[in-house]
């Protein structure tokens, strides 16, 4: 199976970015990891500070892909337009997020793009992308 993982904005920062919040690793360290953990799997890793470049790899992404893990961050909230990227696109997409976005500030509580996702996994730390990556298994076995 070969899945995209797309990080939306300042998600690179990741590491040293509110570590209270989001922890102390950064994502190119976590990803060789992630690796090991699905050896059966290829995965590879986009990151973006612009929407439209979101937009852009998602519909790229469409049946080059088995399917998506995105963690749109702030965009998540505020963009109409990487929702309706999601629904265009054929592979299933599934939204992740490192913090508990409904344990935050009101204006995290709403996600534009779950709608259009295969489901959402929030709250877990770096795991959050380990358990999208298996909810995709799942959701292919099904
Ligand atoms: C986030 C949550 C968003 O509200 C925030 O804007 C982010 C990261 C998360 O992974 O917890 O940048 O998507």
């Amino acid at each position: 199976m070969k899945i995209l993982i797309i990080n939306g904005p300042n998600l690179n920062l990741l590491g040293s970015r509110e570590v209270v919040i989001y922890g102390e690793k950064s994502f190119e360290g976590y990803l060789p990891i992630l690796k090991n953990l699905f050896q059966d799997f290829t995965i590879e890793y986009f990151q973006s500070n612009w929407e439209g470049e979101i937009i852009d790899k998602l519909q790229e992404a469409d049946k080059k892909y088995s399917g998506v893990v995105l963690n749109a961050a702030a965009y998540t909230h505020t963009s109409v337009a990487i929702a309706d990227a999601v629904k265009a696109i054929s592979i299933p997409v599934v939204e992740v997020h490192i913090s508990n976005i409904l344990s935050r500030e009101e204006y995290r509580h709403n996600s534009l793009i779950s709608p259009n996702c295969i489901g959402s996994i929030i709250g877990f730390g770096l795991d959050s992308y380990r358990l999208g990556i298996e909810s995709l298994r799942v959701f292919k076995k099904k």
